[in-house]
């Protein structure tokens, strides 16, 4: 009885009104704090494993900030089941990655996330690898911009919902193997990665409902047909408006998010001398488990 079967209709049904009666009118329901992140008590986690039911996500606030350390930041990933950290380029030898704008020739200056410069709506890791899909993401502010640097949040339980009510054909065409492509990544003549074909939708083992996806237009090559065309327009445009389900937050020093990779942007932002942005981010091959 998975809902994400297009020839169940009624799993489907049951599964979407369930969902809509719960999912909250604003990111404040999904707030929960946290009195040490290294050793959560069972009603924060508890609290915070609704939150992401309901909604694939929560905010966490740490009470003590100045306590925060990056031991801490995987002591609290691991009590929620994110143990497998992806090492990606930028990510120290524990697999955290600092998020901050970067000086200099360095090559991240090349990555719009070691930028101050605003990143369109997509999920953590589509370039990777089938095999290497990122299911848990994790982020964590130490320093807010002065201004600017504001998130927006969708759960990608609500994108699919939106879709296949508009159109069942255009999950379908959504989940085709081929459906996205992320062009090469060539340096100089040198393929650093290539092509990378996927689905936009797919459904894990375990029945859970995993999206991948980019709005960046120079990054992505859809499939020519015409309803993956049609309904990345649709996504598209889904994205860009000013829905209700669309949450926006600009994280303070000591909150985080915690999600299964849900949908997500960053506005601009400006640093001053005296404040510069730097969040931490940790992305799992888990999905968050109870
Ligand atoms: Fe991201």
């Amino acid at each position: 009885m998975n809902p994400f079967d297009l020839d169940n209709d009624v799993a489907y049904q049951r599964w979407r009104d369930e969902k809509l009666n719960n999912h909250p009118a604003t990111l404040d329901e999904l707030v929960v704090e946290v009195a040490d992140l290294a050793a959560p008590t069972a009603a924060e986690r508890q609290a915070i494993l609704a939150a992401i039911a309901r909604a694939n996500m929560a905010v966490y606030v740490s009470k003590r900030p100045s306590a925060v350390d990056k031991k801490a930041l995987k002591a609290f990933a691991a009590h929620f089941g994110l143990r497998r950290l992806n090492h990606n380029e930028g990510a120290d030898d524990e697999g955290i990655t600092a998020l901050s704008v970067v000086a200099g020739d360095q090559w991240r200056r090349t990555y719009i996330p070691y930028t101050n410069r605003a990143i369109h709506w997509h999920t953590d890791g589509y370039y990777n690898t089938p095999a290497e899909q990122i299911h848990g993401l994790m982020l964590y502010c130490e320093t807010p911009a002065p201004e600017g640097g504001e998130n927006a949040l969708l759960d990608h339980e609500m994108a699919y919902i939106h879709l296949r009510d508009a159109n069942p054909d255009y999950i379908r065409a959504l989940s085709q193997p081929d459906a996205m492509t992320i062009p090469a990544n060539e340096v100089n003549d040198h393929v650093q990665r290539p092509d990378r074909p996927g689905p936009v939708f797919s459904v894990d083992a375990d029945g859970n409902l995993h999206m991948r996806y980019t709005a960046r237009k120079r990054n992505v090559v859809w499939k020519d047909d015409l309803a993956t065309r049609e309904a990345a327009l649709v996504l598209g445009d889904f994205l860009a408006s000013d829905g209700p389900w669309i949450f926006r937050a600009t994280l303070k020093t000591g909150q985080g998010l915690l999600c299964n990779n849900v949908l997500h942007d960053r506005s601009g932002f400006s640093d001053t001398d005296e404040q510069k942005r730097l969040l931490y981010r940790l992305r799992f091959y888990d999905r968050i488990a109870g």
